[in-house]
């Protein structure tokens, strides 16, 4: 008998058809009428400020229901049940032809993503292996598996899908090449960490 067990893997929570079309109707007029600032590399895509959860009864009744995953994803993170708190969140609109940059968010530990719109194929968010790591340089450009790729894409993503991951995890958006495309994100941190007795407190 033979198996395959693969190491240290990294978490990604999906939750499928999550937020009802009434709230996502809502945010997006949110994200449509709201001040946006143009993206440092292309005038394609516009963030919002942060958002205050409490200016919108909606984006509180979004916080108050994806609390308790973002709660167990941390459990599964640092094995500590811990209260968790999302201390920002913003609204970015994707036009056809705009695209996101690989990056990470920092002063953060688990990020989200809601999907407010479908989201088209060739624009689904991309996630990358850290670079500069210690393995063989043999890889394929386009993802065939978990172990000889360093991109995987989340296709299959609906509006209404929520995403949670560890936020140092490198993601992207390929060039849009379909209609506008509506995402929340946000970031959340726990009150505590405790490693062996060490603890360090955020707020
Ligand atoms: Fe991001």
């Amino acid at each position: 008998m033979s198996k395959v067990i693969g190491l240290f893997p990294t978490p990604l929570m999906k939750l499928d058809t999550f937020v009802d079309s009434m709230m996502l109707e809502q945010i997006s007029a949110i994200a449509r009428q709201g001040q946006k600032s143009s993206n440092s590399a292309t005038d394609k895509l516009a963030h919002t400020q942060m958002i205050s959860a409490d200016e919108h009864q909606v984006l509180k009744q979004l916080k108050e229901k994806v609390g308790p995953h973002v709660a167990s994803f941390g459990e599964l993170l640092f094995a500590e049940k811990r209260q968790w708190t999302i201390k920002e969140l913003w609204l970015n609109v994707l036009d056809y032809g705009g695209s996101q940059f690989m990056h990470t968010h920092a002063n953060s530990f688990i990020s989200g993503v809601v999907y407010i719109t479908r989201s088209h194929s060739s624009a689904n968010t991309v996630f990358r292996k850290s670079t500069g790591g210690g393995e063989f340089i043999f890889r394929n450009d386009v993802p065939v598996g978990h172990f000889n790729s360093d991109t995987w894409v989340l296709s299959d993503v609906a509006a209404g899908d929520v995403v949670l991951f560890p936020s140092y995890m490198l993601h992207g958006v390929p060039p849009n090449e379909g209609e506008q495309r509506i995402t929340l994100a946000f970031n959340a941190i726990p009150d505590q960490l405790d490693s062996l007795g060490y603890k360090i407190k955020f707020q």
